[in-house]
């Protein structure tokens, strides 16, 4: 009876998911499949799981996963809503622990997250294939190149759980600025159960970024004042936004820097229509303001090529008069 409940409450999971958000189409089961299958669901129950991994029913207890909320029950922290059917492992375990028998092959009646990518993912995705933050996930670069869900997210933690214990970040800006350093329970807990913290965690994949934002001007994603993830979708995002951006160029920036949103009379079409990061570089340069270009001549002459005569009339940088390159309210040359 036990069994059959949990079965139903993990297979309602989903639809409770989309009914939170209502415009997202319904989640699909198709991949929500285990190796094992015990008869009636093969389902155990978590309770059947505390007596021989009680630290980790207690770690999940502790997550955002624990507090699922389905159709009013909370499911709470349900191992078998990812394993899968666990009902063969557990008897498979209890009959070598009464027997005092070792059977590897007990381990192996449950899922645990050793398939391919795309099937680690689809674990997760029963569920969170209707989250809009993951909904792009499918077509993702991440994903087309075989980084999962589970690479990034831990639904365990990995190291130990002292919430008083110190972790140091890895970068040398870090050090210096300090950021108060949480324990690594509490930054799991209130990182969305990442594996390392933002930037350290897409450092280990991404290093020419980590070089690009160890230059002198950079913005501050290496001392922790931003993360990765306030400019880029880690998840993916639609055509639109391409190089996973969390909106389109120019909505990228501006929603920090709304000083130069407008709309002003006089737009500076470059800057709308490219996007800011055709004069800038997002991540970091050796030039000042992040320019794509020290030279700012050298810039403005890369669209404006029928400009020649201004160029070498009035030597010096073009800003020095076209001040209000962002656009302005009083001056269609920008002048002003
Ligand atoms: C009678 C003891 C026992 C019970 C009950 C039990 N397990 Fe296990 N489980 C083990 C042992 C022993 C291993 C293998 C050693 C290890 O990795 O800790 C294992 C391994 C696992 C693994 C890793 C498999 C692998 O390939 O390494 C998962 C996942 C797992 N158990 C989940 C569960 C879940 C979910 C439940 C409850 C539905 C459960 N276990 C109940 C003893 C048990
Ligand atoms: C949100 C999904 C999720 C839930 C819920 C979950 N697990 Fe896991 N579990 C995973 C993933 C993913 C892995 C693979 C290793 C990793 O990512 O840390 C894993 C790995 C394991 C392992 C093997 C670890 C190893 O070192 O090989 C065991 C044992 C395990 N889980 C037991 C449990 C138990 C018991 C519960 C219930 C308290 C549970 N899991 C709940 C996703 C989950
Ligand atoms: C049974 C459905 C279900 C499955 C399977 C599932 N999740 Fe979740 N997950 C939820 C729900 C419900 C929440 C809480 C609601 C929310 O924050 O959106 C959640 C929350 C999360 C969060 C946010 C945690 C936080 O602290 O805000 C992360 C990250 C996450 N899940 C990752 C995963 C990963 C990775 C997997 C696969 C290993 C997975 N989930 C599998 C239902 C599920
Ligand atoms: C490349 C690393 C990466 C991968 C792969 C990844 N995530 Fe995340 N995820 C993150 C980061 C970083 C955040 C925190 C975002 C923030 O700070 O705004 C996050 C946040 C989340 C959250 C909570 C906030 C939200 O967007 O709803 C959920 C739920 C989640 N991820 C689920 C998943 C699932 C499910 C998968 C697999 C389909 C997945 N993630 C794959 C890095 C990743
Ligand atoms: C496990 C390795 C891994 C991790 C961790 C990882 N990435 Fe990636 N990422 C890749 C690979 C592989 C690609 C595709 C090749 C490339 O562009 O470098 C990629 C591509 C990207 C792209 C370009 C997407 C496109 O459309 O071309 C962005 C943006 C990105 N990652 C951001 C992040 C962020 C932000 C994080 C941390 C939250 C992160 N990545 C963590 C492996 C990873
Ligand atoms: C201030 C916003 C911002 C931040 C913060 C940011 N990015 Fe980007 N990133 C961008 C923009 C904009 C582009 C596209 C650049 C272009 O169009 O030339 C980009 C491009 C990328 C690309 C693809 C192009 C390439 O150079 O390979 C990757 C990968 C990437 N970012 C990873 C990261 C990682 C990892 C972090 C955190 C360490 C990060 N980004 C932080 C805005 C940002
Ligand atoms: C056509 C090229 C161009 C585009 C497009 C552009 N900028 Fe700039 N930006 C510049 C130049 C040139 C400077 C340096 C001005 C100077 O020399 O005083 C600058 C300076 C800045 C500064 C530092 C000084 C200040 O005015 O606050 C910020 C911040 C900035 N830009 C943000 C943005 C954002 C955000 C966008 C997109 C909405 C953007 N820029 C688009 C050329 C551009
Ligand atoms: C999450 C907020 C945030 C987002 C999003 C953001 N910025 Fe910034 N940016 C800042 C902050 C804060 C500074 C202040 C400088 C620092 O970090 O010390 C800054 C500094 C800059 C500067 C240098 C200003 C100077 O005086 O040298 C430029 C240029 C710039 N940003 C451009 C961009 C562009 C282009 C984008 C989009 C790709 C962007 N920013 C997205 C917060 C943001
Ligand atoms: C990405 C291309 C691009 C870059 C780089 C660029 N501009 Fe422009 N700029 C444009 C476009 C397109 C227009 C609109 C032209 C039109 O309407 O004929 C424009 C218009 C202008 C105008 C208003 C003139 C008019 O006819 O309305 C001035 C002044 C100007 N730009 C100055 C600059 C300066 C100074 C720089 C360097 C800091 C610069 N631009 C960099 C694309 C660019
Ligand atoms: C000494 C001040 C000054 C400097 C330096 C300057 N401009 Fe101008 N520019 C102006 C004024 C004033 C106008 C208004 C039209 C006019 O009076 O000819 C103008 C007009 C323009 C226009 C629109 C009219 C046209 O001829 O197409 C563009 C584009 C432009 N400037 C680009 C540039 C670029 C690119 C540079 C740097 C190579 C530059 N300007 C340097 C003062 C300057």
């Amino acid at each position: 009876m036990l069994f059959a409940l949990f079965a139903v409450l993990v297979l309602a999971a989903g639809p409770a998911l989309a009914q939170k958000q209502p415009a997202a189409a319904q989640p699909s089961f198709v991949s929500w499949q285990a190796p094992a299958d015990g008869g009636t669901g093969g389902y155990s129950g978590t309770e059947s799981c505390v007596s021989c991994h009680r630290v980790r029913v207690e770690q999940v207890s502790k997550t955002a996963h624990a507090s699922t909320e389905v159709a009013g029950v909370t499911v709470g922290a349900n191992c078998e809503a990812c394993h899968g059917p666990g009902k063969a492992h557990v008897d498979a375990e209890q009959e070598a622990e009464r027997t005092s028998t070792k059977n590897p092959e007990a381990a192996k009646l449950i899922y645990n997250f050793e398939g391919s990518p795309q099937q680690n993912s689809n674990r997760c995705l029963t569920c969170h294939g209707t989250g809009q933050g993951q909904q792009a996930f499918a077509n993702s670069e991440h994903k087309l190149q075989g980084v999962s869900c589970d690479q990034c997210h831990s639904a365990h933690l990995v190291l130990p759980s002292d919430p008083r214990e110190r972790v140091e970040l890895s970068t040398a800006q870090a050090q210096l600025v300090g950021v108060p350093k949480m324990g690594e329970q509490n930054r799991w807990l209130n990182q969305s159960l990442l594996r390392q913290t933002q930037p350290d965690l897409c450092f280990t994949c991404h290093r020419s970024i980590e070089a690009q934002f160890a230059l002198p001007n950079h913005h501050r994603v290496p001392e922790g004042l931003m993360t990765c993830a306030d400019c880029h979708n880690p998840h993916g995002s639609s055509l639109a936004k391409p190089l996973q951006r969390k909106a389109t160029a120019y909505e990228t920036c501006v929603t920090c820097h709304v000083d130069k949103r407008g709309p002003f009379v006089y737009e500076h079409a470059g800057v709308r229509v490219e996007g800011c990061a055709i004069c800038h570089t997002p991540h970091g340069s050796m030039t000042r303001h992040l320019l794509q270009r020290g030279e700012v001549r050298f810039l403005c002459l890369s669209c404006h090529v029928d400009h020649g005569p201004v160029s070498f009339q009035q030597s010096g940088q073009c800003t020095r008069c076209h001040v209000a390159i962002h656009g302005s309210n009083a001056s269609e040359f920008l002048v002003k």
